[in-house]
């Protein structure tokens, strides 16, 4: 059985933020043997009888599969909470609810719109709370991103990532943790479409290289990673067309490809929509990691239950 450390016992993941260079390779060494320990069909089951409440109060495909496979695997249970169905919907305080919950789950992911609204789910629950998504942060989003960098290039540090499109919670996040882990990155977006001024300093403070452009072209030149998210988040929808005409050119196709390193990979989050921030054909094209980037949320999210549920 794989020996898994006592270190992250009981912690939250709320914010890539609030955790040390260390602690995210931890996760991601750990995610690499949950990896290949799935493939051998050999058994990990980390978290026996374990349960996991899983909130969500935005739709999901990747987020919600991943976490309940991935702690199906680790030999516990999840239970899926629309935040609709839950007395959260009618009003009842988070407080009380974290209160309440920490005493049937051993830990609380929670999909939601405010960051503050998680943070103080997690300031009150005495189990670890884990943030699936926010308007402003998608830290697990990039955990598996980070993962699969380190495993199409066997390192992270001195690599150089662009981000193009919309400077959202996923940027943020990935921002974040690039830099934290050693890499340079460059966000290329829109006047008024840039990373959040909060993150940008977190990511600066780790001394990596960090760059906010509003120049597509420049950004992807010599990069070994090209990101884009979607241009409409979750809770945008009215916004769509505005958002639509402000993004058009910081898409990625194939000739942005062309401009960066030659042995770019290029990574979305998912859901894509075609035409928009990236071409049908680069998604599916031969520099895409796309489909091993999603099945790696999977990996990294077993690796996070595994050290903050034991
Ligand atoms: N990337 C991601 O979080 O996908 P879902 O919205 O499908 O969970
Ligand atoms: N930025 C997107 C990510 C979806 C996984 C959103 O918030 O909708």
């Amino acid at each position: 059985m794989v020996a898994v450390a006592d270190s992250l016992k009981g912690r939250s993941f709320t914010r890539v933020a609030d955790w040390s260079r260390d602690e995210l390779m931890e996760v991601l060494e750990l995610a690499d043997e949950l990896k290949r320990l799935r493939r051998a069909h050999e058994e990990h089951h980390l978290l026996p009888g374990r349960t996991l409440g899983m909130i969500f109060q935005k739709p999901s495909t990747r987020t919600r599969v991943s976490f309940e496979v991935g702690i199906y695997e680790l030999g516990g249970t999840a239970l899926y909470l629309a935040a609709t169905d839950l007395q959260l919907g009618r009003g009842e305080r988070i407080k009380d609810t974290a209160t309440v919950l920490s005493r049937y789950l051993d830990a609380i992911m929670i999909r939601t719109f405010a960051q503050s609204d998680v943070e103080e789910l997690a300031a009150h629950a005495s189990i670890p709370v884990i943030n699936g998504l926010t308007d402003s942060a998608h830290p697990c989003q990039a955990l598996a991103d980070v993962m699969t960098i380190r495993e199409r290039f066997g390192r992270i540090e001195g690599l150089t990532v662009a981000y193009l499109g919309d400077g959202n919670n996923v940027c943020a996040s990935l921002m974040v943790a690039c830099a934290k882990l050693g890499a340079s990155f460059v966000a290329a977006t829109p006047t008024g479409y840039e990373p959040a001024e909060e993150a940008i300093a977190v990511a600066r403070a780790s001394g990596a290289g960090i760059e906010v452009t509003h120049d597509p072209a420049s950004a992807a030149v010599g990069a070994d990673v090209l990101y884009t998210d979607v241009w409409t988040s979750m809770g945008q929808d009215a916004e769509r067309e505005q958002r639509l005409r402000d993004l058009r050119g910081f898409g990625i196709d194939a000739g942005v490809v062309a401009r960066a390193s030659e042995n770019v990979i290029v990574l979305h989050c998912l859901p894509a929509h075609y035409g928009e921030e990236i071409t049908e054909d680069v998604l599916y094209g031969h520099h895409s990691a796309v489909w091993d980037e999603a099945e790696n949320r999977l990996h990294a999210q077993k690796a996070l239950m595994a050290l903050v549920m034991r």
